[in-house]
């Protein structure tokens, strides 16, 4: 592949993190850092695709600046701001709501779940959400994109998009000394780990998620250790001990869900979980996994807390990460100008 290995990943500023945002996203940021450059957003942008109070949505941008930071994302080392300081994003979601197709967003189903029944009154925003994904990640030129297990769809549009994009400027392509690839990657999502659908505490077939009305089906990452461990043991469960192999967790989703969320604190496998806790029944596996989510979670509170009190160091870092985002944006920017023939 012709494109230098980038990543690019973002967390919408709505409402406090959770768990599953945290192992299914922002823990897979930190691991990734050692071996790519990268990028990492808040999508203020994306957030305001549904009505959000202005007040909240700053305070939240910087929650989530805290969260990326407390998690283990370096500054120095990756890039981190939010998306409204970059105007390319903006630009090149223009583009790209003229080269996706209205049948290629009539499928996506995150808009159907987010506009629910009132489809009408959903903002025209929310139903081009996905082109202003693709522009983040292609205003990079970024090769790999780690999220959740519900950005799967949009990943695949991106690509869509990026192939499109490709094939319709061909021939300028070419003209302008683009090789076979053309100016956009094939963007690969990577979505690994025991946790890329963290599911509900109070119910194994929902997703864990910000827009729950129950605040006992998620842990959030400002609860403190009693709720963490409150939360933990009022999970839903079956009465059966867990099984020996991964096999046995089939059909039992709230399982499976808390035996996931053990192995991602732990940085294990499933596998490993099952191997020493087999057999064992849920009052004594849920105090050992409150425990554990404490251990990691408690520490990183703190640091939370420590760094939204110190609100002109996270506007430093937001500066320069979109000082250094905009340096990587606007040639390739320039170069679409040109292959799209706004500029000669
Ligand atoms: P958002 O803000 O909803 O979620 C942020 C990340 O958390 C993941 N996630 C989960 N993972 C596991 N279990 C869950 N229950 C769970 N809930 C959320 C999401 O998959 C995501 O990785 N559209 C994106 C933000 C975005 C973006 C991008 C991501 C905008 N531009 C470019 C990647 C690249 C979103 O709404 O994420």
């Amino acid at each position: 592949m012709p494109f230098t290995p980038r990543v690019f990943s973002g967390v919408q500023p709505t409402g406090q993190l959770h768990l599953g945002n945290y192992l299914g996203a922002v823990r897979r940021f930190v691991a990734m850092q050692d071996d790519y450059p990268c990028i990492y957003c808040v999508v203020d942008l994306h957030a305001i695709t549904m009505w959000q109070d202005p007040k909240e949505l700053i305070d939240a941008t910087y929650s989530v600046t805290a969260a990326y930071l407390a998690a283990g994302i370096d500054p120095k080392k990756s890039i981190v701001f939010n998306q409204s300081r970059v105007t390319a994003h903006a630009e090149l979601a223009w583009i790209f709501n003229c080269v996706a197709r209205m049948g290629w967003l009539n499928r996506m189903t995150q808009f159907k779940e987010k506009a629910g029944k009132d489809k009408e009154n959903a903002s025209t925003g929310l139903f081009v959400y996905p082109n202003l994904m693709a522009a983040d990640i292609l205003a990079y030129q970024a090769t790999h994109v780690p999220v959740g297990d519900d950005q799967k769809q949009h990943l695949e549009l991106t690509r869509d998009i990026a192939q499109k994009f490709n094939h319709d400027y061909a021939e300028r392509l070419a003209e302008l000394g683009y090789g076979e690839d053309g100016l956009f990657p094939m963007t690969e999502p990577i979505i690994q780990g025991p946790a890329t659908r963290v599911m509900s505490l109070r119910d194994g077939s929902k997703k864990m998620s910000k827009s729950e009305a129950s605040d006992a089906s998620r842990i959030n990452l400002t609860d403190d250790a009693d709720a963490i461990a409150q939360k933990i043991r009022k999970a839903k469960t079956d009465p059966e001990p867990l099984p020996s192999d991964v096999k046995g967790l089939e059909g039992r989703p709230e399982a499976d869900n808390l035996v996931g969320i053990y192995a991602a604190l732990a940085s294990t496998t499933k596998e490993a979980v099952l191997t020493d806790h087999g057999g064992q029944g849920f009052s004594a596996f849920k105090p050992a996994l409150a425990e554990l989510a404490v251990e990691v979670l408690a520490p990183m509170n703190a640091e939370m807390r420590r760094l939204l009190d110190d609100r002109a160091h996270l506007d430093a870092v937001l500066t320069d990460g979109a000082e250094r985002a905009h340096a990587i944006a606007a040639p390739i920017l320039r170069d679409v100008k040109r292959v799209v023939g706004f500029v000669s």
